[in-house]
């Protein structure tokens, strides 16, 4: 097992990543500061894993809330259903919610925590390749509305998190792809040496190779970690961490949540990123074509849907987190490994990349 630490002063917390850690109680119980848990998983996850977090929570009264699966449930409406849950069972601020699964759950968990008398305890065990390295970590925590991907949501960091890479052994094929294309983010945005690994490696990923598996959930969680704990709001350099997503989150709320997989919708966004930055002149033409053929390995699209249109794009790209005095801010590329917040992208280059790109 390793573990890393998102640095956050009194509120520093340990990832911990291995195979078997659902096995080991002592990891999880001394996250669990009360005596009143609520784990929260979803159909799919619960019947997986499900047994093997509730033996670990033996002498310790706690109770299992189960959603429904998938990006269209995670709404204001089904936190509703968690904070019911909350106060049925008489939960009172020492208690502590367990996410069990993946970003979904995830996120949801993390916002109903922020909220529930006003903050309690959660911690992460996230089961997807994508929570594993990006979204179990960091504290954001939102849900979508029908406007607008995340819109609403809190930062609030977990007690911890608890990375069982044995759960990646049950993950569909598609969902691990998914989850790769956060994890060359992080090679793109910062890590060259991260980035070339991956080049090398991307097959044994595929093949599930563990060693392989762990090793780029490490260097994605250390990245992640650095960036957390120099700009936990994200006033800076945490916006990087968006490559991509601006793009993607468009595709997401256009087509509907739940039809294309956040990873899918962000992988199109980086290769739609790495176009914009070559025709601004900053990316090198075989730059561009590095991304999209490690995506393209990954088994990633690489062009988005052609129900939208560029101006779908536009319209949906106005909302965003990043619009800053009403100017769209994007992530690019200055070179392989080195990105940058950008405002006032010249709008003709931006509507010639969108349109050139369907296919
Ligand atoms: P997900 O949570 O929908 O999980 C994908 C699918 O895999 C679901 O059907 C789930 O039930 C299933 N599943 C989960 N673990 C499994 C396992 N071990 N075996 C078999 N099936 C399993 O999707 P995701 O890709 O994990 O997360 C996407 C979400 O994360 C999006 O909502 C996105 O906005 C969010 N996100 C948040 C952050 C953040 O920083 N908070 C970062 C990136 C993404
Ligand atoms: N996934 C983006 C962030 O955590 O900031």
């Amino acid at each position: 097992m390793k573990t890393l630490y998102v640095e956050l002063g009194d509120r520093r917390y340990p990832i911990h990543i291995g195979p078997g850690l659902l096995d080991q109680p002592e990891l999880l119980r001394p996250h669990l500061p009360g005596q009143q848990v609520l784990v929260i998983s979803n159909t799919t996850v619960a019947p997986l894993y499900l047994d093997r977090v509730r033996a670990a929570l033996t002498g310790l009264r706690h109770e299992v809330l189960i959603l429904p699966d998938g990006e269209q449930y995670k709404t204001l409406a089904t936190l509703d259903a968690v904070f019911t849950a909350l106060l049925n069972h008489r939960f009172a601020r020492d208690c502590t919610l367990v996410a069990l699964g993946g970003g979904v759950i995830g996120d949801m968990v993390g916002f109903a925590a922020a909220c529930y008398q006003r903050g309690v305890h959660f911690v992460q065990i996230p089961t997807t390749l994508l929570a594993q390295v990006d979204s179990s970590v960091g504290g954001k925590t939102a849900v979508n509305h029908p406007l607008g991907k995340n819109m609403i949501g809190a930062f609030y960091q977990p007690g911890g998190v608890l990375a069982d890479t044995d759960t990646l052994g049950t993950l569909p094929d598609r969902e691990l792809r998914a989850g790769l294309a956060e994890v060359i983010k992080y090679g793109l945005i910062r890590d060259l040496p991260f980035l070339e690994w991956l080049e090398a490696n991307i097959g044994h990923l595929l093949a599930r190779d563990a060693a392989a598996l762990t090793e780029a959930i490490e260097r994605s969680c250390r990245n992640k970690a650095e960036i957390v704990a120099l700009d936990e709001r994200e006033t800076g350099e945490r916006a990087l961490l968006n490559l991509g997503h601006t793009f993607g989150h468009a595709i997401e709320t256009g087509m509907g949540y739940g039809e294309w997989l956040h990873g899918e919708a962000v992988a199109v966004g980086m290769c739609l990123a790495a176009d914009l930055s070559m025709r601004l002149g900053w990316l090198a033409a075989d730059g561009a074509e590095r991304v999209r053929a490690l995506l393209a390995r990954a088994g990633l699209p690489l062009a988005p849907p052609a129900q939208l249109t560029a101006d779908d794009f536009l319209r949906l790209m106005a909302v965003d987190k990043k619009v800053k005095e009403g100017q769209l801010r994007l992530v690019l590329l200055r070179s392989l490994g080195r990105a940058t917040l950008v405002s006032g992208v010249d709008p003709h280059i931006l509507r010639s990349t969108l349109e050139d790109s369907f296919q």
